[in-house]
């Protein structure tokens, strides 16, 4: 038998052939489908870069209209998946609503397990890409303890989630297009990630052959950690922690002493500038145009500033990561931090169906199991209660 390499965080190990994300962590550089990440950014809608990442082409104008038109048609879910989120404490994390509701999607379309049928399977990315901003729409207005809104077909995807949210409360943020462009921007630049560690547990789990809803249910659960998705919720604490610009200095000495985190910097992959980043700080700019400057964002500027010119971090190549700005941003769209991941989640959602497509039409994919070094004890006997 073949030795087990020995690979915690499978960090060397390539799981899978993939040809949809390209990434150079040494260069900074981001590729959907061979297209650099900056040029979809500047010229594409979120459903064009889906389209991109599900297909591996950009849509003709004809196959955009149709594909736009059908994901517009399945954003309702059914009324018991809505009096299933109303079950929830009022103060459930919506991630964890989110979770839970694309895992009860699976029951709701009990033929989703159908994986060799490319037209269920089809159906089902529709679903999940039009359902995801109406579930994190629901699960923010129950943490506001406010009445769910359903979703406004006549508008685009990112204005439609967005009238979810605030449209009795809030209607200046339909009103400005800056504000919709820049979260459509957020959605794009999260739209897949190669085999980060929640598209490498969506996955684990599809290589199941289980349904998709319960594989990207797996994936949210990844995300939800403050290592990966939950990192843009921790940045914003760890500012408001920080509290003032004077403060920083002594942070960055606590962190070198290896008190903590400096949160938002360092990737596995990146070990230059991430390239999502420099895109997010000039949505940045835009959004605080509209909504006036947080006061979080001097100490984040300020941070950046001395962690570049620091030999720990330059010696460990820590640069910003795609969470160290778009926790400020979604601060001044006046989300909560608890919702920053779920706006991740909605992103990400093409990406983990795409990473799912590609697996399961795969003929060299098998199921996902890992060995293992065994370090325990062998061959004992059993120890009845009274002698331990
Ligand atoms: N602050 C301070 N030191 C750090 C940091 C950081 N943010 N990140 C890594 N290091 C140090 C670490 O202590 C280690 O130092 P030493 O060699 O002296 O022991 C060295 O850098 C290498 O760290 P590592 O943990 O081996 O690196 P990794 O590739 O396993 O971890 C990471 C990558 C993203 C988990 C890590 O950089 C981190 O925890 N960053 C903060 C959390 C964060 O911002 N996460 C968002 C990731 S990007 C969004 C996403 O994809 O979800």
């Amino acid at each position: 038998r073949a030795l087990a390499t020995y690979d915690p965080g499978f960090v060397n190990t390539a799981s899978c052939k993939s040809a949809i994300t390209f990434i150079d962590g040494d260069k900074g550089i981001l590729e959907y489908r061979g297209y650099p990440i900056e040029q979809l950014a500047e010229n594409s809608t979120f459903l064009e870069v889906a389209y991109l990442l599900l297909n591996g082409e950009l849509p003709t104008e004809d196959q955009l209209a149709t594909w736009v038109d059908r994901v517009t048609n399945h954003t309702y879910v059914h009324e018991n998946l809505k009096t299933f989120m109303q079950g929830f404490r009022y103060d459930a994390h919506p991630m964890s609503m989110l979770m839970s509701s694309v895992a009860a999607l699976s029951s709701f379309y009990p033929e989703a397990n159908q994986i060799h049928d490319p037209e269920v399977v089809d159906l089902q990315i529709i679903r999940m890409i039009a359902k995801m901003p109406t579930l994190g729409a629901f699960a923010y207005r129950h943490a506001q303890g406010k009445p769910y809104i359903y979703p406004s077909n006549d508008l685009s995807y990112t204005a439609n989630f967005m009238s979810m949210l605030w449209k009795m409360s809030e209607p200046v943020y339909q009103a400005d297009e800056r504000l919709v462009r820049a979260m459509e921007v957020l959605f794009i630049l999260h739209a897949d990630h190669e085999q980060n560690a929640s598209a490498n547990a969506v996955r684990s789990i599809g290589s199941t052959q289980v349904d998709p809803y319960s594989a990207i249910a797996g994936g949210i659960g990844a995300l939800y950690g403050p290592l990966h998705g939950g990192a843009n919720e921790a940045v914003l604490k760890m500012l408001r922690r920080i509290g003032d610009v004077a403060n920083v200095p002594d942070f960055i000495e606590g962190v070198k002493a290896g008190n903590e985190r400096l949160m938002g910097f360092g990737h596995r992959v990146y070990k230059n500038y991430d390239p999502r980043a420099k895109i997010i700080k000039k949505a940045v700019d835009d959004v605080f145009e509209v909504t006036g400057v947080n006061p979080q964002l001097k100490i984040a500027q300020e941070l950046e500033k001395i962690a570049l010119e620091d030999d720990y971090f330059v010696s460990r190549k820590l640069y910003p990561n795609v969470d160290f700005y778009s926790g400020l941003l979604y601060e001044a769209l006046q989300f909560p931090p608890e919702m920053f991941t779920v706006l991740f989640a909605i992103g990400r959602t093409p990406g983990w169906l795409a990473q799912w497509k590609e697996l399961i039409n795969d003929p060299e994919q098998k199921i996902a199991r890992p060995k293992q070094i065994y370090t325990g004890h062998r061959g004992r006997d059993f120890v009845p209660m009274d002698k331990r």
